[in-house]
């Protein structure tokens, strides 16, 4: 996997084993970005059966649960995680062939990933007037996810439908995935793309700069509460202000029916030292406190849709999120 710690100014990739090199990856952010996350754990639970020399059932299980709680413990607010990592344990519950049952699955994970993407496009695409100011926070572009990216999904369809489109990418304070990772992404695919600080967004809504805003997700709960990156909230208080339609694009493996409300999200928690350090250099003294949530959560009255591969879900989100999760259109 390409080593998103360091892009942009290095491209180098980190090759992994076994789960642990999976789980390891994750924890450090090598790979990030909730589908993305998803799709490298599946991968990581189907090299430990590959890998495995057990001799029985028993024994084989052991080690797959053991594998399945590692890769679990490594990130808590990204329900496609608990998501992806559920699916590899209904196949080995399913028992005969495994190790090419627990693989396959695997790649599934993937490709399906990649459709949803391009079906969140499609459907998103819609919502970008034809001539475009986009605001995104965060990364949630190819290198969130198997290829494409959700919200990136939606800016890269509204481009191919032959849109005129600009996009704004929030720094993103502190890990910097808008200035380091979506950046990147944009400038390789040739779409117009600005850089702002995060407390800059207030002023470009402002003065008028803002058409829609587009992000991703982490975990939306029932009721259309989104847990995205830190400063998501700060974005979509400013957008409304501004009367600026504020959309998130997720696939269905984001939506957690089975937690009611953003209250009931975990958010991470990270070390101190990815606000007190930039690389070497250090940037708040020693003995001032700080506080490192990584996520923060939207209330869903903020949310004008919530754009999935099957299509927009408007307020009221507990009936339209339920539908499309009971699989209709
Ligand atoms: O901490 P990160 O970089 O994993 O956080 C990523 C985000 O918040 C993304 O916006 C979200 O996972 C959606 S990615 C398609």
């Amino acid at each position: 996997m390409i080593d998103q710690r360091k892009l942009p100014s290095k491209e180098v990739y980190v090759r992994c084993r076994t789960a642990k090199d999976v789980a390891r990856a994750i924890r450090t952010m090598v790979i990030r970005g909730a589908p993305a996350i998803g799709v490298a754990a599946a991968m990581g639970v189907a090299l430990d059966v590959r890998r495995s020399r057990a001799t029985g059932t028993t024994q084989l299980a052991t080690e797959f649960y053991r594998t399945c709680d590692l890769l679990a413990a490594t990130r808590p607010t990204a329900v496609n995680l608990f998501w992806a990592i559920e699916r590899m344990k209904r196949v080995f519950a399913g028992g005969m062939r495994l190790q090419a049952l627990i693989d396959a699955e695997a790649v599934r994970l993937h490709d399906e990933d990649v459709a949803n993407c391009r079906a969140i496009g499609r459907h998103g695409a819609g919502v970008v007037p034809a001539e475009a100011r986009v605001l995104t926070h965060c990364n949630a572009g190819a290198l969130a996810t198997g290829r494409y990216g959700s919200a990136l999904g939606v800016i890269r369809a509204a481009v191919e439908a032959g849109k005129r489109v600009a996009v704004y990418a929030d720094e993103t304070r502190p890990f910097l995935q808008g200035a380091r990772l979506t950046a990147w992404e944009l400038v390789r695919d040739g779409i117009d793309t600005t850089v702002i600080t995060d407390g800059m967004a207030g002023s470009l809504m402002r003065a008028g700069m803002v058409d829609v805003v587009v992000v991703g997700a982490d975990r939306i709960a029932a009721n259309g509460d989104v847990a995205n990156k830190i400063g998501t909230y700060t974005v979509a208080v400013l957008a409304r202000e501004h009367g600026v339609p504020f959309y998130v694009a997720a696939p269905l493996s984001t939506i957690d029916l089975s937690t009611p409300d953003g209250s009931g999200i975990p958010i991470e928690e990270r070390d101190a030292k990815e606000m007190t350090y930039m690389g070497a250099s250090q940037l708040v003294p020693e003995g001032a406190a700080v506080w490192n949530p990584a996520f923060d959560v939207t209330p869903a009255s903020f949310v004008a849709g919530i754009i999935t591969e099957r299509g927009i879900c408007r307020p009221p989100f507990a009936e339209s999120l339920k539908h499309v999760c009971d699989g209709n259109q």
